[in-house]
């Protein structure tokens, strides 16, 4: 259904497919067919998706612009205030970090004019596909007809400045990397079509994910004074060798292992994505059932991480499962991100975005809930009703104070 609505709305590819060869139990995703049609995976993107996949990669050379981003945030809608809704502003901080990081949208009006729109066309996305007067559904397909001359636009801006080598330097934004890709008659190999698809994409794809994250781990800390106490302890050690306002660096968050055990644990507990879709490409035997070719399958992450001859205890938070010495849990059985050819190519991003957002929370605030039992409802995102209510307080000595 969820590809369904990514067809009507969004006008992505067609479904994904998986081979059919027999799978261990704890194996289920083993080798995949990519995704036909228009999407980042098209089988005739393969091309797009590895350019992706690389160009990702070596976002991890920016975590100072997201560091940048974070604090510009922090400083306009947290410092002063004593009451804030995390998952609403984590949400806004992910958008803005994509924009920078991904589409070179710097801050100002064009950014600002962008977010409504594309809130609405996710809000449409996963709402029941009734296209009437004021349905959702019908909301979003409208603010997909008003994002896409802005992108348009942005493709435009970015094409003048590639035929005037404006764009110079290592850090190519995503669209200017897409728009560089050429055949081997030096001719471009996607069209502005294709292109618009790309980015409404990973638009969508890293802008509910990581502030999900993000939004339970605050909840989490709220509630556990341990986690809470060693993820400060970890991060303060961060901070004690850096003047006040300096930029995180990679090594910075190569050190923060326990904070991402924490986040690892809560990944598999609440993962974000908590369903994959695959089609057989030829008849699968599993589990002693047959599975036509051309089947759709629908994988879940949650219940494979419920699975208790994969996690002991799993419905026990525990970051413990994550370290070293611990054996790691067989292949394919820790998917949070997906598995396989089709795996999310935006982890690095993911975990440079959390650890960093993480750091600068606790360090320079401390916070509790409002109310602890705010409910929140799988949409299929988890979205808190309240957006997470919390107080805040500054911590001193910070340049939250
Ligand atoms: C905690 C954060 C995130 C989680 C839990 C997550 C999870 C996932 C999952 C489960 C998939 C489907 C994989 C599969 O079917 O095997 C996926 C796909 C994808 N993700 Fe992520 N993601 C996160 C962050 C991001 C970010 C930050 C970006 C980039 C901005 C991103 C970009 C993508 C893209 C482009 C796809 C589609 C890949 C394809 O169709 O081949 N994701 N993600």
């Amino acid at each position: 259904m969820g590809i369904l609505y990514y067809r009507i709305t969004y006008g992505f590819g067609e479904e994904v497919v998986a081979h059919g060869e027999k799978q261990a139990k704890s194996q289920p995703f083993k080798g995949h067919e990519s995704r036909q049609g228009r999407g980042v995976v098209s089988r005739r993107n393969n091309q797009a998706r590895a350019h992706l996949e690389n160009w990702l990669e070596v976002l991890k050379q920016y975590v100072t612009n997201v560091d940048e981003e974070i604090q510009y945030h922090l400083q306009m809608h947290w410092v002063g205030k004593h009451e804030v809704q995390v998952q609403t502003l984590i949400k806004t901080l992910t958008f803005n970090v994509i924009c920078s990081l991904l589409f070179g949208i710097e801050r100002g009006p064009k950014r600002e004019k962008l977010l409504p729109p594309f809130q609405d066309m996710i809000e449409g996305l996963l709402a029941i596909p009734i296209n009437l007067p004021f349905t959702q559904f019908s909301r979003g397909i409208v603010a997909r007809k008003k994002l896409v001359p802005m992108v348009i636009d942005l493709i435009r801006e970015k094409r003048e400045a590639i035929e005037e080598r404006k764009q110079t330097g290592p850090h190519k934004d995503l669209i200017t990397s897409l728009l560089s890709i050429r055949d081997e008659d030096n001719l471009p190999t996607m069209s502005d079509e294709e292109i618009i698809d790309n980015i409404i994409a990973v638009m969508i794809a890293g802008y509910d994910t990581t502030s999900v994250l993000v939004t339970f781990l605050v909840r989490l800390l709220a509630t556990d004074g341990s986690i809470y106490s060693a993820i400060a302890r970890e991060q303060e050690e961060i901070t004690k060798n850096k003047a006040l306002g300096e930029a995180l660096t990679w090594e910075d968050l190569t050190n923060m292992k326990y904070t991402w055990r924490v986040a690892s644990e809560m990944l598999r507990i609440s993962p974000p994505v908590i369903l994959s879709f695959r089609r057989t490409v030829q008849d699968i035997e599993y589990g002693g059932y047959i599975i036509p070719k051309g089947w759709q399958v629908m994988v879940s992450q949650s219940m494979t991480h419920m699975d208790n001859s994969i996690f002991e205890n799993p419905t026990m938070f525990n970051p413990t499962r994550f370290e070293k010495k611990t054996p790691s849990p067989p292949p394919y059985s820790f998917v949070p991100f997906g598995a396989g050819l089709r795996i999310c190519p935006g982890i690095e991003l993911a975990k440079m975005e959390t650890l960093a957002m993480m750091h600068h929370l606790v360090t320079k605030f401390t916070w509790v809930l409002l109310n602890k039992d705010e409910p929140f409802k799988r949409i299929p995102f988890p979205e808190f009703d309240k957006g997470l209510l919390v107080q805040i307080m500054p911590i001193k000595g910070t340049y939250a104070i």
